[in-house]
């Protein structure tokens, strides 16, 4: 989709679809305007139609022109509440109103506030991302038929157009991240997340390592492998680095969690617990590798950034892990395994014990690591755990510019007694209670103190069953947009 800058008012643009957003009391006389322009009694069938410009109102109308075949209401509310969120909505819908047409689609929005160009660039992702469809697993895939053009309609500054050269780099991370969340655990497996690392760094100028499971055994890292003891796939080991043209000012770690089905282990998932669904459970890593993407193509300068996915699927035969086994990560702890269902964290924390040997400014991992997180927060927000108020700052503000949930939760250290165990230096599990805090508490134990370290559990925001927003149903692609923000905040300006 060819996205573009339009000087056109709506009274002279044509094209195919003209979507409106329109806040209540219409204070631009917007409607009127569109009355004159078409003929049309816009106003008493708005009114029949019983828009009242409300967030979420929704009105379109067939007009059957050459200069515009229809013509999309989108109510945002009161005027002075208008915020980057609603804009974001209200492009989504425009964009779902647009299914069936080709063509170009023309968007007028308050672009009011102090950052015009980020409001623009906001709602041309919503656009793209809304109409996203994965048809990769159908005999006979059905083209979606969408506008090939989006034009942004407003009066804008000279020198905006550069604004929206980050939109295509940043989808593309997200469709990577849905489409590796929702294909299935017999498309994407460790070997193929790996293979998708190797054609990320050919083609994008990235560098590889992957550790078989020799060399991970050669590392110490015995709390990961125990979680593919069971599998008949092998664990890749898979570290993508970014590097800078320019000084490295600031080293990040992106890990995320690469279970590519958790069948819970000999802790089997049953009843309720989703087991069918389990092929989401790499949705961390879908979100690094994602971010990866669009940050290879953006090229923030003076940032370094690391990306880790200790890969592997969780499974049972007879060599599974055995829920009671003491096993040793590669800092020495060792861990009773009290519930191999809690296998996340295992594989993580030989991850982290590696992110900190890179000696990094900070670290950040994301996973869909409890249930008991979906619990609290549900799918729209995800739990963010820091004992660094800086960096849970940053986060919660890149979050909070991409339009994506995030929300502080306490990491209790009281809580660790929970994980104490009578013979290892501690358990994997604690008690249900308060279990997404004590499995944060588990992860703190594999980081060394002085590196910032921030842990998102998105194991609700990972997946959305009916859509909300820009986001279809299925794959959210949940965390890219805040990754993205946040390693770019922490790029030098290209003069220093
Ligand atoms: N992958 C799951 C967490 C999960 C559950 C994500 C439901 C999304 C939806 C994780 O590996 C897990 O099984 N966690 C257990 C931990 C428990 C055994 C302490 C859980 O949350 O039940
Ligand atoms: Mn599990
Ligand atoms: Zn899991």
């Amino acid at each position: 989709m060819k996205i573009s800058l339009s000087p056109a008012t709506p009274e002279a643009w044509s094209g195919s679809v003209l979507a409106l957003g329109i806040p209540h009391d219409d204070p631009q006389g917007l409607v009127e305007a569109m009355e004159q322009r078409f003929s049309l009694q816009l106003t008493d069938w708005l009114s029949q139609k019983a828009f009242k410009g409300k967030r979420g109102d929704l009105a379109s109308l067939q007009l059957l022109r050459g200069d515009c075949t229809t013509l999309v209401v989108v109510g945002l509310g009161d005027a002075d509440a208008v915020d980057r969120d609603s804009l974001r909505l209200a492009a989504a819908s425009a964009a779902r109103a647009t299914t069936g047409h080709g063509g170009s689609l023309g968007l007028l929005l308050p672009w009011g506030s102090d950052d015009p160009a980020g409001d623009a660039a906001a709602a041309a992702e919503a656009v793209r991302l809304t109409l996203y469809s994965d048809q990769r697993f159908r005999s006979k895939p059905e083209p979606s038929t969408h506008p090939e053009r989006l034009e942004l309609l407003g009066q804008w500054p000279t020198g905006l157009e550069q604004a929206l050269n980050a939109v295509h780099p940043v989808c593309a991370g997200v469709e990577l991240a849905r489409q590796l969340v929702a294909a299935p655990p017999n498309s994407v497996t460790p070997m193929e997340l790996a293979s998708t690392a190797a054609a990320l760094a050919s083609e994008h100028g990235l560098e590889l390592t992957v550790l078989e499971r020799a060399d991970c055994e050669a590392r110490g890292m015995g709390s990961y492998l125990s979680v593919c003891q069971g599998s008949d796939m092998d664990p890749k080991f898979i570290h993508l680095t970014y590097r800078p043209s320019g000084s490295v000012q600031k080293r990040l770690v992106l890990v995320g969690k690469g279970l590519t089905f958790d069948s819970g282990g000999y802790n089997l998932k049953v009843g309720g617990a989703q087991i069918d669904m389990m092929k989401f459970d790499m949705g961390g890593s879908a979100a690094v590798f994602g971010a990866m993407r669009s940050i290879a193509e953006l090229r923030p300068a003076g940032v370094e950034v690391h990306m880790l996915v200790a890969a592997c699927e969780n499974m049972i035969n007879g060599s599974a892990v055995h829920p009671g086994d003491i096993v040793t990560a590669s800092n020495g702890t060792t861990i009773e395994i009290n519930n191999t269902d809690a296998e996340g964290r295992l594989t993580l924390a030989d991850a982290l014990v590696y992110a900190c040997q890179l000696q990094p400014d900070a670290i950040v991992d994301l996973a869909t690591l409890t249930g008991a997180c979906v619990i609290a927060l549900g799918d729209e927000i995800a739990g963010l755990w820091s004992g660094d108020d800086a960096l849970s700052a940053e986060l919660e503000s890149a979050a909070a510019d991409a339009g994506e949930g995030i929300w502080r939760m306490p990491l209790h250290s009281a809580y660790r007694k929970g994980l104490k165990s009578l013979l290892a230096d501690m358990k994997n599990t604690g008690p249900r209670p308060g279990g997404s805090i004590t499995a944060a508490l588990f992860l703190k134990e594999f980081v060394d103190r002085g590196i910032p370290w921030a842990h998102i559990d998105i194991a609700g925001t990972v997946w959305s069953d009916k859509g909300r927003g820009l986001n279809p149903s299925g794959a959210t692609g949940y965390g890219v947009r805040t990754l993205v923000n946040w390693v770019v905040s922490h790029a030098s300006s290209p003069e220093a």
